[in-house]
């Protein structure tokens, strides 16, 4: 592994993102649009592939989580009842001078603008993170609704209906993927801090006698994942356990990562009591408790909460997988003097394996075979310039495997497997490929 500057680090990830499709600025010709991300072709490839890995370890594997696909805009009171109309604001500062806006708690000094050095400061105040728009046809106040800012607050909503349908009883969780929004005043960092993004969160409705054992269990799996899943070692991952908790809060852990630029949070943890099912039973005047019958009694759910954003995530795993290797082009006889990697988890690797047919007269049966490997796995056929130049382009896109289709393969039904991080290369019978790539990817 190369060292490579932070600074410098997520330059070339922006670069290379934009370079080789994966991420770019929202409506780039006309300028982009701050805080707003398009994910190209092999961005939502990656972006598809983490979802579905999440879905999968949270929802499809365990019995006790619902999935649940809920709307943007839902009833503005929802808004009101979690305290986001209320308190969801940063304390802000504009600079009479050079017209630049900045969060109070994010200054070194709140009497003088980092921008410029001007003490020409206006009284802070407060502004409000949720997007705004109105619904039907008059633009007023009584038709004002909002986008969400978080995906969690419709699972507290949708849950009696959710419990009642799948005929769940406590413990039992609600999954979510979907878009959040939020008004933030400076986003910045790429993709970390966007005004338009994507939340994987799942609640988890418990009785509170046992609301930390499962605060403890959430914990651990959600640390697993990242270790196992998602191959974060010690060196890119820590565990901040917050000191300061809300007034509901029983206790509250972040998985923190190094991204390109630093230590960020990743993920929250969080044992919220009683509050998220109280504060909708009592704005929405329904009663959300849950009834134990065995015991005779009513149970206001305890929730724990865990929550992740998934561009985060993917700038994360960019992050850490990003190098430059000058020895590796020696290897393989190349001219350039480095070659570009990401080594990302081959489990979410936009393309799983390339195929490679070594000449294009192998055209024929090597995409018939590309089109059978694609059937399993995320594949990419490629047969532009040389070999070599082709390994390239899918080590610079994060490829674990490369297969050449050469002029034996037909004969001895056989192909060349190339590992993209030892470069080693393996000759493997085309009847055990899929078995091959599969242990592979799973490893
Ligand atoms: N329901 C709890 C909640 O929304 P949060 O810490 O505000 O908690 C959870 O957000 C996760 O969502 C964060 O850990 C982060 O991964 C992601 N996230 C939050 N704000 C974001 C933003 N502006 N841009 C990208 N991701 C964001």
């Amino acid at each position: 592994m190369s060292e490579i500057k932070e600074n410098a680090l997520m330059e070339k990830i922006v670069s290379l993102c934009k370079r080789r499709g994966f991420v770019f600025p929202s409506s780039e010709i006309y300028g982009g649009f701050n805080g707003f991300w398009d994910y190209g072709p092999y961005g939502c490839r990656m972006k598809r592939a983490i979802e579905n890995l999440w879905w999968h370890e949270m929802v499809e594997t365990r019995d006790n989580i619902e999935g649940l696909d809920s709307t943007i805009i839902c009833h503005p009171t929802v808004w009101k009842a979690s305290g986001h109309l209320d308190q969801f604001s940063d304390l802000m500062t504009d600079c009479k001078d050079c017209k630049s806006r900045h969060r109070v708690d994010q200054m070194e000094d709140p009497t003088t603008c980092p921008n410029c050095g001007s003490k020409n400061l206006t009284e802070p105040r407060e502004f409000n993170l949720m997007m705004k728009t109105y619904v039907g046809p008059v633009f007023d106040n009584e038709h004002t609704a909002y986008l969400r800012a978080e995906t969690c607050q419709p699972i507290f909503v949708d849950f009696q209906q959710v419990r009642n349908s799948a005929r769940q009883k406590l413990p039992f969780g609600i999954a979510q993927i979907g878009k959040a929004f939020r008004n933030e005043i400076n986003p910045r960092n790429f993709t970390f801090r966007s005004r338009e993004f994507t939340q994987m969160e799942m609640e988890f409705f418990c009785d509170g006698e046992q609301g930390m054992e499962w605060f403890e269990y959430w914990k651990e799996q959600r640390i697993n994942y990242y270790k196992n899943k998602l191959k974060f070692t010690d060196d890119f991952f820590r565990i901040y356990e917050h000191e300061k908790l809300a007034h509901y809060a029983k206790a509250a852990i972040d998985i923190e990562v190094k991204f390109p630029f630093g230590w960020g949070e990743l993920e929250g943890v969080h044992h919220r009591g009683t509050w998220d099912i109280s504060q909708h039973s009592q704005f929405s005047g329904t009663d959300l408790q849950y009834i134990d019958h065995d015991n005779k009694r009513k149970v206001m759910p305890t929730v724990i909460e865990t929550s992740v954003g998934l561009d985060r995530t993917m700038l994360a795993l960019l992050g850490k997988a990003y190098d430059e290797d000058t020895a590796a082009t020696q290897k393989e006889g190349m001219e350039e003097d480095v070659r570009i990697v990401l080594h990302l988890p081959p489990l979410v690797a936009p393309i799983q394996l390339a195929v490679l047919p070594l000449s294009k007269k192998l055209n024929e049966n090597a995409e018939k075979l590309y089109k059978d490997m694609n059937r399993y796995f995320r594949c990419e056929y490629d047969v532009t310039g040389s070999i070599g130049k082709r390994y390239r382009r899918q080590d610079e896109i994060g490829t674990p495997l490369c297969l050449t289709f050469d002029f034996e393969s037909a004969a001895d039904n056989a192909v060349t497997v190339r590992d993209r991080d030892t470069m080693q290369q393996e000759r493997v019978s085309i009847d055990n490929l899929r078995n091959y790539v599969e242990d592979f990817i799973n490893r």
